[in-house]
């Protein structure tokens, strides 16, 4: 089944209500496109729930800061749709050319080119600066305090732009299912709280983390990895399934856990941007390893910047 492709905001409302009126449910996968077998087992997630599943493909300037990679986003926007293609299933690929208004003032283009579909201009500076200062749009989400540690330390307007794009998501598609991978723990976590204090009618499903048969967590930046990174970058699931195996064995000291974390991560060449121990649901860091935590490691191999967590369940 080829998916249809929708690609403003009145259209993709149009169709939502429709489906609706049919009493059918619609799951949304929100996505930046360049599609993996981890996007995969969302979708697959949400056809288990609902009737129709639409995938959004967007790369959300509003999550890049100026000095982050917008520009270098992977995006293979033709190779993505022969994949949902092949796997069928998927309704609709909402994929909006107008979901901020970028102004014309600042030459901002739109690639119209399906090999390359970044509707937001490869030009992270002006695209990014635009977002911040010369468009209408004024106003943001913030999950105030789940936004702060972790990834939000070193990416400061990541959360808040996240937050807003799958708010105006939801607003547009209309779902009764959103469907977001654990890998990205954090947003996970964000995507759950601002759905519960501003009432939106989603249930939202965070998907298992999915991994390459070598253990790397899968992502759309490991494309980026040279094959001695990739080699290298190991270390980061090698260091989790470690401390895992450790806490199970009976380690409750969080000093020495993350200690051996960061440890076999930078022995291996990577660079931390940080390893935290924290409870699963506040993000808190805890004091003693127990149920409930999660190791969250985020580290740099070369220019590419990799997540991954490792959930400790039962002890
Ligand atoms: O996880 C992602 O790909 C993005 O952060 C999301 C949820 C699609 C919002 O742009």
């Amino acid at each position: 089944m080829e998916p249809k492709i929708i690609k403003t905001k009145d259209e993709m409302r149009a169709w939502s209500r429709s489906i609706r009126s049919q009493g059918k449910t619609i799951g949304l996968v929100p996505t930046m496109g360049c599609l993996h077998h981890g996007h995969l087992s969302l979708i697959t997630q949400a056809q288990k729930h609902t009737h129709h599943v639409v995938v959004s493909i967007y790369v959300n300037p509003g999550q890049f800061a100026v000095t982050e990679d917008l520009s270098t986003y992977p995006s293979d926007f033709h190779g993505d749709i022969q994949k949902l293609k092949s796997i069928g299933g998927v309704d609709v690929v909402f994929n909006p050319h107008d979901l901020y208004d970028y102004g014309d003032r600042l030459g901002i283009k739109r690639t119209t080119d399906n090999n390359n579909n970044n509707n937001n201009n490869n030009n992270r500076g002006e695209t990014v600066s635009c977002l911040e200062g010369e468009t209408k749009h004024e106003t943001w989400v913030r999950v105030e305090g789940l936004e702060k540690g972790l990834c939000g330390k070193s990416r400061p307007v990541f959360f808040r732009g996240v937050a807003t794009v799958v708010a105006k998501l939801f607003n547009i598609v209309e779902p009764d299912v959103a469907v977001f991978g654990k890998k990205d723990y954090q947003q996970w976590r964000v995507i759950l709280r601002m759905v519960l204090d501003l009432d939106f009618a989603v249930k939202v499903i965070g998907s298992e983390l999915t991994r390459e048969e070598d253990g790397l967590a899968m992502s759309s930046r490991n494309v980026h990895l040279s094959p001695q990174e990739r080699e290298q970058a190991l270390s980061i699931s090698r260091a989790l399934f470690e401390a895992k195996s450790a806490a199970y064995k009976g380690e409750k000291i969080v000093g020495d856990l993350r200690q051996s974390v960061i440890e076999s991560i930078e022995a291996a060449g990577g660079k931390i941007d940080y390893v935290e121990i924290v409870d699963q649901e506040s993000l808190e860091t805890v004091e003693e390893i127990k149920n409930g935590v999660v190791v969250c490691v985020a580290a740099w191999f070369g220019k590419v910047r990799l997540i991954d967590n490792m959930e400790i369940d039962v002890l």
